[in-house]
C-alpha cells in the first residue's frame, strides 16, 4: 500500500512540499486554516512567486485538466487525520514582535487541532524551524491527546529549501535529516524519501534535539559566512582592498569554499535573521547563551551594511542631506527569483533614504506588489529605465539577472547623473565605466 500524506500549512514551505510529494507519486491532502489560500491552490495558483511551483501544482491538483489528481486540499483537520499515514507540519514560526524568540503558536495550534482526531497509526512529522526542545514537548502532547496513543508518533525532519530554488531543493535535497525515537518512524520516512535517497541523497538519522539543532546550526553558519565576508569588506574599504578578489582567492581553499561569500548589503528574508535571533534566545533559556554571543556580532555586522549603503549613497551625492535628491533603487526583494520582501535589505536602505528626505523610486521585477504594501510611501516605477529617469544616483540592491543585462549606455541617457552603486557586487563595472558612469561597489576600490 502506498503511503498517504497530508501537509499542514500551505504557505511557502507547505505548498512546495505538498506539490513535491505529489510529484513523487503520493496521494496528498494539503490543509490550511485560511479558506482563501485553499481556494487559490485548488485553482493551481500560489500567493507567492516561486519558479516552477505553479506548474508543479497544476500538474497534480485534482480537478485541473490533465493533472494526475493526486493533490487535494481541505480546511478540515478531521478529514486530514482520517486520510493521512504521514502528516507533515509546515506552518511558519515567525519572530515574536519586539522579541528575539520565535512564535510557536502556529505549530502548537496545528498539533492541537490534529491530535484529537488521530484514531489510527500515524506519523506526525515536524518540518518547521523550531527552538530545540520543541519536539520533546510536542511528542508528550501527542501521547496525551491523540486517541491512538503511542501509535500516533512524532518525528522531526527539518527543511533546508531556499526561496527561488524551492522546487529543486525539495525534489533533490542535499541531505535528508530525521530526528526519530523508533524504527517505525525511520522506516516510514525512508519510504517517503525513497526517490531522493535512491539518487544518493545522504540520510542522517538522529534524535529530536539534534535534528532541530541541525537547521538552526546550518542557518547560523550561512549567516556567519555572509557576515564574515562583509566584515572583510569593511576592512577592504578602509585599506583600499578588493573584497571580491579576496573572496575568490580564499574560496579556492576547499575547506572554505566559494559559496555564500558575496559581500554586499547583507542577508535578509524570513529565515536567516529570525533564525539566528531565535537561536540566541533559546540558548539563553538553556543557560548556553555564551556559546552564541558571536551571533549577536553576526547580526550587527549584517545590519551595519545597510547603514553603510546609505552612507555610500550620501557620499556619492556630495555628502550632506538627501533632501531634494532623486535616488533610483533597483531591487526590492531580499534576494532575486523571489517576490519576498520580508526583512529585505534593499527596502530597508530605500526606506532609510526616504525617511531622510530623499526622493526614492524603486523598481523590482517581481516584488512590486509586496513592496508597495510594506512601504506605501516610497515611489515606484514600472521598469528599471523609468526608475532611473532623472536620478542623481542609482543603487543596485537586489541582484536580479534583469539588472545585469541592462544597457548602461541607454540608462545613461535618462539619468540626471551617471553614478551607480552596486550593493550586491553583481554588476560588471567595465561596461558601466565605459558608458561614462562613476561605478562604486561595496568593499571594492573606487576606480
Ligand atoms: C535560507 C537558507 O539558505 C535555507 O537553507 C533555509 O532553509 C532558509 O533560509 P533563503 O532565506 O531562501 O534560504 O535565502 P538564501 O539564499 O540563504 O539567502 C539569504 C540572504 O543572504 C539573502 O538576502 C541573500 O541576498 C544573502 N546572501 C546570500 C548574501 O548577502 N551573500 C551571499 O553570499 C549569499
Amino acid at each position: 500500500m502506498s503511503l498517504k500524506i497530508t501537509v499542514i500549512g500551505t504557505g511557502y514551505l507547505g505548498a512546495t512540499h505538498a506539490a513535491a510529494m505529489a510529484e513523487l507519486g503520493f496521494e496528498v491532502l494539503g490543509l490550511d486554516v485560511v479558506p482563501e489560500k485553499i481556494a487559490m491552490l485548488e485553482r493551481g495558483e500560489t500567493p507567492m512567486y516561486e519558479p516552477g511551483l505553479d506548474e508543479l501544482l497544476r500538474a497534480h491538483v485534482a480537478g485541473i485538466e490533465g493533472s494526475t489528481g493526486r493533490l487535494r486540499f481541505t480546511t478540515d483537520f478531521a478529514e486530514a487525520a482520517e486520510f493521512g499515514d504521514v502528516h507533515f507540519v509546515c506552518v511558519n514560526t515567525p519572530q515574536k514582535h519586539g522579541e528575539y524568540a520565535c512564535d510557536m503558536s502556529y505549530v502548537d495550534s496545528a498539533i492541537a487541532s490534529l491530535a484529537p482526531h488521530l484514531r489510527r497509526p500515524a506519523l506526525v512529522v515536524g518540518k518547521s524551524t523550531v527552538p530545540v526542545g520543541s519536539a520533546d514537548r510536542l511528542a508528550a502532547y501527542l501521547a496525551e491527546h491523540a486517541p491512538a496513543g503511542a501509535d500516533a508518533e512524532l518525528a522531526w525532519n527539518p527543511e533546508f529549501l531556499r526561496e527561488g530554488f524551492a522546487v529543486q531543493d525539495t525534489l533533490h535535497p542535499d541531505r535528508v535529516v530525521v530526528g526519530v525515537r523508533g524504527e517505525r518512524a525511520e522506516k516510514l520516512l525512508r519510504e517517503v524519501y525513497a526517490t531522493p535517497l535512491g539518487e544518493g541523497t545522504p540520510f542522517v538519522v538522529t534524535d529530536f534535539p539534534t535534528a532541530e539543532l541541525v537547521k538552526t546550526a546550518a542557518n547560523s553558519f550561512l549567516a556567519t559566512k555572509i557576515s564574515f565576508i562583509n566584515a572583510m569588506a569593511e576592512v577592504c574599504e578602509a585599506a583600499d582592498g578588493d573584497v571580491v578578489k579576496l573572496a575568490e582567492a580564499i574560496g579556492h581553499d576547499e575547506r572554505i569554499g566559494k559559496k555564500f561569500l558575496r559581500a554586499g548589503i547583507g542577508f535578509g528574508g524570513g529565515c536567516l535573521p529570525k533564525d539566528i535571533r531565535a537561536f540566541m534566545a533559546r540558548a539563553g533559556e538553556l543557560g548556553a547563551d555564551q556559546a552564541l554571543t558571536f551571533l549577536r556580532e553576526i547580526d550587527s555586522i549584517n545590519m551595519r551594511r545597510r547603514g553603510e549603503m546609505v552612507e555610500m549613497a550620501r557620499e556619492a551625492l556630495g555628502g550632506g542631506s538627501f533632501l531634494g535628491k532623486r535616488v533610483a533603487v533597483l531591487g526590492a526583494t531580499f534576494k532575486p527569483d523571489s517576490d519576498d520582501v520580508r526583512d529585505s535589505p534593499a527596502l530597508n536602505v530605500a526606506g532609510q533614504i526616504h525617511l531622510q528626505g530623499g526622493q526614492v523610486t524603486v523598481y523590482d521585477p517581481k516584488g512590486m506588489d509586496n513592496a508597495r504594501k510594506l512601504f506605501p510611501t516610497l515611489g515606484y516605477a514600472e521598469s528599471a529605465r523609468e526608475a532611473v529617469r532623472g536620478a542623481d544616483v542609482v543603487l543596485h540592491l537586489t541582484e536580479w539577472r534583469e539588472f545585469r543585462e541592462l544597457d548602461p549606455a541607454v540608462l545613461g541617457e535618462v539619468a540626471a547623473s551617471r553614478v551607480v552603486l552596486d550593493g550586491r557586487n553583481a554588476l560588471d563595472p567595465v561596461p558601466w565605466r565605459k558608458a561614462g558612469w562613476t561605478f562604486r561597489a561595496m568593499g571594492r576600490p573606487t576606480a
